[in-house]
């Protein structure tokens, strides 16, 4: 294996910062980065609002090298990050904005708009919502009123003033992100190309717990083999909750957030190749052409900050009844690409999730890539979430359809997904072999959605009622029907 390290360093107030775990106390590896900020004296800008990745009271601007080496600014909620994955980073707070000129302070043009247009209201949200500003700043000249929206969707307020917050987004946001940050920009991505290169495997031993943080493929599958019990976290959005919420102590963590190979994104001519650790925002990027179904989705998946973190193997690895990438994978036909320390091998994803939130996926394994074939020419692919919320919620029913007709307008081809309708995501097999060979028009989805109402028993649960899914499902294939005639 790599050299291994027991401490771990990010980049806090242009200083380069060491954590030792061994010897202090008061540190867990699982320690969050919000609470770590709040336990120093002069970071108590960030604040702790659900604790859960609902609200973005905790919001941070974390900058990291992509797998080209070149920094990138993204929003995060602090309190689902432990602190070994800011390992390698520079993290970036409200107090780091503003600039000490002689006795002057001078604001951070994102500040100065949220006080000349009256943007700052309450204390407790403003830092995130400064820092959600911040990160748009860096990335975006001039953006749409739906992009400054989708940058603040992970923001909540309770007072309602969103308008001069959105205006005084929009204001800043003229600059072509040049700032301060701007004139340490290539400092900084030298001293993290730099420390990159070292390449240490961080073993972080706790009384009550073993955290490993792989540098590259072959360590952490060295580490799976090792230690076969260890949970797996990418992104920790669905994990943090169970040490921060539940309060569990997960006794082993292995953590493929640092792993680039586990980051690529190839399109060869058949499909595309979506490593297991690429995240959701990056994924909505890159597939807005080539499967508007998939991006759909991903627009409205949790918010900016939890979609920076969230990996599209953590949702496969969830298995969740209500995953949201995973109707469309399912509909695509997707392959999930697993790798131990000696082989690999290669499983459609409507076998590899095999009940409630369980998959095939062994105890030395680990998801490496998801393959998703590209559909033909002649084929239509629809994504549809029915939640409470249209952002930052989760789905009640979730659907993707699948459909090629031939030149008569009959369906040769139909796959029907959903999600929440039963304890993993199902496709509806009565309603597509009803479906397949007839004509596509009003009469015969009728008769589909008789026989789509009946076809599977959900739950009712604090979302919905049992009635409410089964009217959603059987509505929803009337709603593509429309989509498509
Ligand atoms: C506020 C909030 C909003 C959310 N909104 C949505 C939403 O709209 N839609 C939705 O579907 N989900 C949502 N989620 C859930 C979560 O964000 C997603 O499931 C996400 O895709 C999980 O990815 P992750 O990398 O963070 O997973 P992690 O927490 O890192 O891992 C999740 C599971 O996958 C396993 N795993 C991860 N990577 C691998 C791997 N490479 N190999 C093997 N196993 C692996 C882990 O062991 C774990 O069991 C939300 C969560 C939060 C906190
Ligand atoms: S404290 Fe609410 S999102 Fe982190
Ligand atoms: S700014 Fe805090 S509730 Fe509106």
């Amino acid at each position: 294996m790599t050299t291994v390290s027991d401490k771990i360093c990010f980049i806090l107030d242009n200083e380069w910062v060491e954590l030792d775990f061994m010897h202090t106390a008061s540190l867990r590896p699982v320690t969050t980065l919000l609470n770590f900020l709040r336990s120093l004296p002069n970071h108590k800008g960030v604040k702790e609002g659900c604790a859960e990745g609902d609200c973005g009271a905790c919001t941070v601007v974390v900058a990291e090298l992509n797998t080209n080496n070149q920094l990138e600014y993204k929003a995060i909620d602090s309190c689902l990050v432990f602190l070994p994955m800011i390992h390698g980073k520079q993290i970036i707070c409200v107090e780091n904005l503003e600039q000490h000129i002689g006795k002057e302070i001078q604001l951070h043009p994102v500040q100065q708009m949220m006080v000349e247009n009256n943007g700052s209201q309450c204390g407790y949200c403003t830092p995130g919502i400064v820092m959600s500003i911040f990160a748009l700043f860096k990335n975006h000249q001039l953006p749409e009123k739906e992009v400054i929206e989708d940058a603040l969707t992970g923001n909540l307020c309770r007072c309602t003033g969103y308008k001069p917050i959105i205006d005084a987004a929009a204001k800043a946001c003229i600059h072509n992100g040049k700032d301060h940050f701007s004139e340490k920009q290539d400092i900084i991505t030298k001293q993290l190309i730099d420390f990159k290169k070292e390449n240490k495997t961080i073993i972080l031993k706790h009384t009550e717990q073993l955290y490993m943080l792989p540098q590259n493929l072959k360590d952490a599958l060295a580490l799976r083999k090792q230690y076969p019990k260890a949970v797996i976290i990418s992104g920790a959005t669905d994990t943090a909750l169970r040490q921060t919420k539940k309060g569990e102590i997960i006794d082993q963590i292995i953590d493929l957030s640092q792993i680039d190979e586990l980051k690529r994104f190839e399109n060869t001519d058949k499909s595309m190749l979506v490593g297991s650790s690429l995240t959701l925002e990056k994924i909505k990027t890159e597939v807005q052409k080539s499967f508007p179904a998939l991006s759909n989705i991903l627009k409205i998946f949790g918010s900016l900050q939890i979609r920076n973190l969230a990996t599209i193997g953590g949702n496969i690895g969830s298995a969740s009844p209500i995953g949201d990438t995973l109707p469309f994978l399912f509909a695509c036909k997707a392959l999930v690409k697993l790798q131990n320390a000696d082989t690999h091998r290669t499983i459609p994803i409507e076998d590899f999730i095999c009940g409630y939130r369980k998959t095939m996926l062994a105890a030395d394994e680990l998801i490496v890539a998801v393959e998703i074939p590209f559909i033909p020419k002649d084929a239509i692919l629809k994504s549809y979430k029915v939640s409470k919320r249209k952002d930052l919620d989760i789905s009640t029913v979730s659907a993707c359809f699948s459909l090629k007709l031939n030149n008569d307008h009959i369906v040769n081809d139909i796959i029907i997904v959903y999600g929440g309708m039963a304890a993993q995501i199902v496709r509806a097999k009565q309603t597509e072999a009803f479906l397949y060979r007839k004509n596509w028009e009003r009469n015969t989805i009728e008769a589909a959605m008789k026989i789509l109402y009946n076809e599977f028993t959900p739950i009712s649960d604090a979302r919905s009622d049992a009635e409410f899914r089964k009217l959603a499902c059987r509505n929803l294939l009337m709603k593509f029907w429309n989509e498509t005639d």
